[in-house]
């Protein structure tokens, strides 16, 4: 594929999701849009370039954006920011008025393991009414996340075998996760990128594992929109890779625990 190809692809896929694709990934767009070619009878990833200058190919790019979407996920991964969770939700939900219902976001929720990680604690804790939404920029994991079908591998990866024996239903070789806990999440499709002001506020926001993708100035976009939806009190959980040093000053590291934030006004209860 010549440069300026590659320069297109990356600048559509960059603008539609803030995903960053240096010269070093062109092996990626080989690997991950062969599938497209191939549907589509495209020759090569240069008539690729070319019809994506269409505006009429919106399906095409919509898809060559998610597939250069990286969706790995596992139930309770780095396991911490889960156990910060369990710890804060009881001193949260102490702040809050009688029959308050805890409103999580997992923003760039892939596939749906860290949502439905987020049940299984508040069912744990027995907080019942509670509102969990997944969000994420591919309608391709969305689907998946509602589904809630996992393989064998994927329920192998984090999740502890007594959550598996009381929320999962073994269905054709695979893993269903019980329509008690699908109850309490909704997925649907949010691009990071857009305006978040209808989903209103959160108690708690979990957004992992993205912003690794995006350059700074988007990085510190995506972290005030987010900032905007939190609670003053609430906490934000990043990746373990992941900071909001130098990108913003509405949010604050929470001392002594890795990969949570808290708004820079107020950080009562995530301490
Ligand atoms: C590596 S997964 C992280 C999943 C989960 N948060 C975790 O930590 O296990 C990253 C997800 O971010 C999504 N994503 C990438 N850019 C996005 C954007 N602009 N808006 C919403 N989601 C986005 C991808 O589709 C992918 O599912």
């Amino acid at each position: 594929m010549n440069a300026e190809s590659f320069a297109s692809i990356a600048a559509l896929v960059r603008a539609r999701s803030g995903i960053v694709l240096t010269p070093d990934k062109e092996y990626m767009l080989d690997t991950r849009l062969a599938p497209i070619l191939k549907q589509e009878g495209i020759a090569s990833l240069d008539a690729l370039a070319l019809r994506l200058r269409d505006v009429r190919a919106e399906p095409l790019a919509r898809a060559v954006t998610e597939a250069l979407t990286t969706n790995e996920s596992s139930f309770f991964r780095d396991g911490k920011p889960f156990d910060h969770l369990r710890r804060l939700l009881p001193k949260l939900m102490a702040m809050r008025p009688a029959g308050h219902r805890p409103r999580i976001w997992s923003a760039a929720c892939s596939t749906g393991q860290e949502a439905y990680s987020v049940a299984m604690i508040l069912t744990d804790l027995a907080i019942r009414q509670a509102e969990i939404i997944g969000t994420d920029l591919s309608r391709e994991v969305v689907a998946r996340a509602r589904e809630g079908l996992f393989t064998q591998f994927e329920v192998q990866r984090g999740l502890p075998v007594q959550y598996l024996v009381k929320h999962f239903r073994q269905e054709s070789g695979k893993w269903r996760v019980a329509q008690d806990l699908r109850n309490m999440v909704r997925f649907e499709e949010r691009n990071l990128l857009g305006e978040h002001r209808a989903l209103g506020r959160f108690d708690v926001i979990f957004c992992r594992n993205v912003l690794i993708y995006f350059d700074p100035p988007t990085k510190g976009k995506v972290l005030n929109a987010l900032a905007a939806q939190l609670a003053p009190d609430g906490v934000l959980y990043l990746g373990g890779a992941e900071t909001v040093l130098g990108l913003t000053d509405r949010l604050t590291a929470v001392p002594g625990e890795r990969g949570v934030y808290a708004p820079a006004i107020q950080r009562a209860a995530a301490s």
